[in-house]
């Protein structure tokens, strides 16, 4: 008797094998209903920590827990069956050391039943890549524009205008590779930055606002149904407007009970039909 479920969920290693293959889909989940309505489409759904500010209404992603990320990416898991969770690891949870961050990362990938975490740094991050590696976590570091970051970077600002930007983040995303990342995440940066990581890499670039060119893209799914308009990236496209069909039907629910025409308390119990 086989002692392995049957695995239906694509898999870490299947994200890396469609490096110059096929383009990766990955949006935003935080609760089990989104996750439902959109996994089919998806290769990975990012429980991002921009919950934080998208969920919860903070100004920014630094007082969102670990907790809390675990929590939610229980309910995408709920919600799935088919695409790749990957947990988005909070700030001050894995910068202190790599002892620090295997710690968090061992319990949210135990606790949450996701696949894999996504880490915001740099170059100091290539040891903790390497340890979390070696360990069995599937890592995906995040460069460019790194929310964790705001109050360093004055702002969510595009990155990479230096001259030469490309330069150093294609040395810092090789690093990443050579220590182990199965993928990479690339933010808010300009254009040929993106490309040239994308294109020195043997393993797959996921871009947000980034490039055309990287090997996947990933957006905010409340951006592009309209689900979140406190402000709008410029690079999200709005494909439906699901926030106003939201207000329209509070609105027409409303005007029911005000006026009392609620044709559903027929069926309430103890209550005749002629009602
Ligand atoms: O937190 C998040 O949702 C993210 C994506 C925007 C990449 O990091």
């Amino acid at each position: 008797m086989s002692v392995h479920p049957t695995q239906k969920r694509i898999s870490v290693p299947d994200i890396r094998a469609m490096k110059s293959q096929a383009k990766i889909v990955m949006l935003t989940a935080y609760t089990k209903p989104m996750a439902q309505l959109i996994d089919a489409h998806c290769d990975v759904l990012l429980v991002g920590d921009s919950l934080a500010m998208v969920l919860y209404g903070m100004n920014n992603t630094l007082n969102i827990t670990l907790d809390t990320m675990v929590m939610h990416t229980q309910a995408v898991m709920r919600g799935s069956s088919r695409a790749m969770v990957m947990l988005d690891m909070p700030f001050a949870s894995y910068q202190e050391s790599v002892e620090q961050a295997y710690r968090n990362s061992a319990r949210a990938m135990a606790e949450s039943g996701c696949q894999a975490l996504k880490l915001e740094g740099g170059v100091e991050l290539v040891k903790t890549i390497e340890f979390l590696a070696a360990r069995g976590i599937p890592v995906m570091p995040h460069i460019g524009l790194m929310p964790q970051r705001v109050n360093a970077m004055g702002g969510f600002k595009a990155q990479g205008r230096e001259d030469d930007a490309a330069q150093k983040w294609v040395n810092i995303a090789k690093q990443f590779e050579s220590a182990g990342a199965f993928g990479l995440l690339i933010e808010g940066t300009v254009e040929p930055v993106a490309h040239a990581v994308t294109k020195a890499l043997t393993i797959p670039v996921i871009g947000i606002g980034a490039s055309p060119a990287c090997d996947g893209q990933v957006l905010v799914t409340e951006d592009v149904t309209g689900l979140f308009n406190d402000f709008t990236p410029k690079f999200a496209k709005r494909y439906a407007d699901i926030g106003a069909e939201i207000g329209k039907a509070a609105e027409a629910y409303a005007k029911d009970v005000r006026e009392g025409s609620f044709p559903e308390f027929k069926h309430c119990f103890g209550v005749k039909q002629s009602v």
